[in-house]
Formats: structure tokens, sequence, C-alpha cells
């Protein structure tokens, strides 16, 4: 369902006229619509049913508070990768019983932050942090419950930057090691094994690769609980695609769940997905100005006022997304380059796309960029963070103001010699 629409030849979002933001916040900025997250998150909660299940919504999607205590409302849980992701969740009224903690490099601060604020779980990454783990926990006369995060070894199908699970991937333990290391975790003063987790990738669009790694995984719980390891939660990560291009549908949250069901119910295992793209992707778009229309000698370039400091997703990855006016028009489309200020050539979201017809001064709608939009973003050149702006229904407001030159400039310091 899409919450931005066309009405008297504008764009709105939920009942918000985009223009009226504008006028009022500036551009560019990024803007979410809450009724847009609460129905992506419901459409897991209706498709796995009664089942156990537990969504830890991936906060590094995006770590807005409001977006994190929209899902926590709801009743998500969040995963974590980082002691300010973890900081950022429990601000937002996320409990520490409901977030896991991901990630391949976990010091030792940031298991005692989490160990002392009662974290559900650690998706335990190699056999180094899992002896870390176990002195930190053991030191604080704590017991942390732990899953092994394993590389399956399959391919997600998906760009290579953002493919986890192939065992030349720097993720997980290799799935031929997890007997081993839950027998030493076994062992070990501080932990308590509690299952499985992994994470093959993101903008997964197919059912597949899931499978195959689901049923891998499966057969492991069912060897270590021959092993006698009381194997209890089962977290399958995040990955699931969203539509970026019209005519591309990845596979929808019912789909996704009958499989995993088909796939796990016999274990009887509580399941932790750890959703972020799906939940925020589409929920977002990013506001900006055309700045000027100027003719190359081959390109027409629409030079408008975000750029890839802005968001990075294209010029990182090649990622297509979706541009539209903010005033209808039915004019027919023409080809632009639709660039950026920045002193880059990869300061591009578009090379010659079909667009409607822009001027100096036009607002447009930059699509499905709730996710890893404003949390990539920098200051490069020297230009202010996007302000973030949620709707919900016919209200609105900034939940990021933009900053002022003097706070990015200010975080300079000289150093003794060039002070005076
Ligand atoms: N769990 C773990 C352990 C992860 O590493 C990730 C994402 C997720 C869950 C959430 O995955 P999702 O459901 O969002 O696919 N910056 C890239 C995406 C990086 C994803 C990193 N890990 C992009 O803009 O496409």
């Amino acid at each position: 369902m899409n919450f931005y629409e066309y009405r008297n030849g504008e764009m709105v979002v939920e009942n918000v006229k985009i223009s009226t933001i504008a006028e009022e916040v500036g551009t560019p900025f990024y803007l979410y619509s809450s009724a847009s997250l609460a129905y992506q998150y419901n459409q897991f909660i209706d498709a796995f049913g009664d089942i156990d299940l537990l969504i830890c919504y991936a906060v590094k999607a995006n770590t807005n508070q409001a977006v994190i205590k929209t899902f926590a409302e709801l009743g998500a849980g969040a995963d974590v990768v980082s002691e300010g992701e973890m900081r950022r969740a429990l601000k937002a009224g996320v409990p520490a019983s409901k977030i896991v903690y991901s990630g391949v490099a976990k010091t030792v601060d940031e298991m005692k932050f989490a160990l002392e604020q009662g974290i559900y779980q650690f998706n335990v990454e190699s056999e180094p942090e899992l002896f870390r783990l176990s002195a930190v926990a053991d030191e604080m006369k704590k017991t942390a419950d732990i899953t092994f995060r394993v590389n399956p070894d399959v391919d997600a199908k998906t760009h290579a930057k953002i493919s986890t699970g192939k065992s030349e991937n720097k993720f997980g333990v290799p799935w031929k090691n997890i007997r081993s290391l839950c027998a030493d975790g076994a062992k070990l003063p501080g932990i308590n094994v509690v299952g499985l987790d992994l994470h093959i990738g993101s903008q997964i669009t197919e059912l597949d690769p899931f499978e195959e790694a689901f049923i891998r995984i499966s057969e492991l719980v069912e060897t270590l609980r021959e092993d006698g390891h009381d194997i209890t939660r089962l977290d399958l990560g995040g990955g699931l695609g969203i539509p970026y291009e019209g005519d591309d549908f990845p596979p929808l949250p019912k789909e996704y769940a009958e499989m995993v069901k088909r796939v796990t119910n016999h274990l009887g295992c509580r399941i932790i997905i750890e959703p972020g793209r799906f939940l925020v992707g589409n929920s977002g778009v990013l506001v900006s100005k055309v700045v000027y229309v100027k003719k190359g000698e081959e390109r027409k370039f629409l030079i408008i006022d975000a750029a890839m400091n802005d968001l990075v997703r294209p010029s990182m990855y090649d990622a297509y997304h979706g541009i539209d006016p903010i005033k209808e028009t039915n004019e027919p489309s023409t080809l632009y380059d639709v660039v950026g200020p920045v002193c880059e050539t990869g300061d591009t979201f578009a090379t010659n796309r079909l667009v409607s017809p822009m001027e100096k001064g036009d607002l447009l709608a930059i699509r499905s960029v709730g996710a890893y939009g404003a949390v990539m973003a920098s200051t490069y050149n020297t230009r202010k963070l996007v302000p973030e702006v949620i709707v919900n229904n016919e209200q609105f407001a900034v939940v990021r103001p933009r900053p002022s030159y003097d706070e990015i400039i200010g975080l300079d310091q000289l150093p003794p010699w060039l002070s005076e």
C-alpha cells in the first residue's frame, strides 16, 4: 500500500501536502509516514499468526527515535550492532528484554553495557567473541544468553556489497564448525547457548536463498539437540526485499512466513526476525528542489539540492530510486540525468531517466529512501545533514532538525599550536 499519492494535483503523504512541509522546513528533507510504518509492521504480525514470534526491528536501517518508538509502541524489539544503537533503542522505549545484539566486532565495553542492561540475546559471530563474552559475563557474575550466527554458505542473489551469507564473507561461524563451538560454549562460564541465528544479506527478492539457509539451520538445530543442547530460539535475520522499480515485486511477508513455518514449525522454537528495510524503506521519501536545469552537450541535467552525501545508495550500490514531481503533471516525461551539487561525477541519482518535465524551483520526491537513507548521510562538502520529518494523519513534526553551520564547523578543534 502506498501512502504517498496525488490528490488535487499534488503529492500528499497521508493527509498532509508535501508542499506545506517544504514551505515550513525548507529542502532537502527526509519524510516518513507513520501509517506506512505501522502497515508494514502489521504485515509480519498478520503473516506469522499465532506462532511465538519476536520482531526485532534492525534499527540500523533508520535510527530516528520517532521511527524506533513507532515500532516499540506496536510491540517490536530491536536488533542492534553497537552500544550507540542499543542506547537509541532503549531511549525510544524498547525494553532490553527484547533487544538482540548482532555484529562481528563487539568490544568488552559494549558487552558490559548490554549485560548491565539485561539484554535478551547476543548473536555470537566467532570463537574469540565467545571466549571474550564468557570472560566478561563471568566477571560480572551474569549469564549471557547466546545464539551462534551460522554462516550457511548460501548465495542470497543480491548486490555483492550487501550479501553476507557466503563462506567468503566476514560474517558468522562456518556451519560446519557450529557443533564444536556449541560444545565449547556449553562448558564456558557465563554462557547459555539458547539457539542459532543467521542473516544472509539484504534486499533479497526471492524466497529460495532464504529457504536453503533456513533448512540448513533447522538441520543444525536437530543435530545440536541430539548433542544435548537445549535449543529454543531461531533468529532468522532480516533481508526481505522491497519494490524499488515499478515492476519488481519481491515476495510478501505472507509468503515468507508460510515458508518459515513450513521449514521450522516442527522444531517448536521461538522465531525471531530482524527486518530493517521492509519496515521502513517504502515509508520514506527525500524531498528536494530543482536548483537549475542545465543543458549539457549530450545530456539534460536536473540539478537538485540533495546530493550523494544525503542519500548515498545510488552512488554506492548503483541503487535505483524512483523520482516523481510533487506537482502532478500530464506532460510527457523527458530524459534527464538527476544530479546533486557535490563535486563528484558519482553524485548522480539517475542517468538518462524519463522524469516528468521540471523547472527551477520545482519540488520532487526521491522514493523508497526510508531505509539506509538518513542513517548513511554525511556532511561531505560541508553540507548540513538533512532534517527528518514524520507525518501522522493530518499532523507532521520535525524529528531531527537541520543543524546550523556553527554546529557542524564547531565540531572541529584547533591544536594548541594553531590556536593563537
Ligand atoms: N540483521 C543483521 C544482522 C543485519 O546485518 C542487517 C542488515 C539486518 C538484520 C537488516 O537487514 P534488512 O532487513 O534491512 O535487509 N546499506 C545497505 C544495506 C545494508 C544491510 C546491512 N545489514 C543498503 O543501503 O542497501
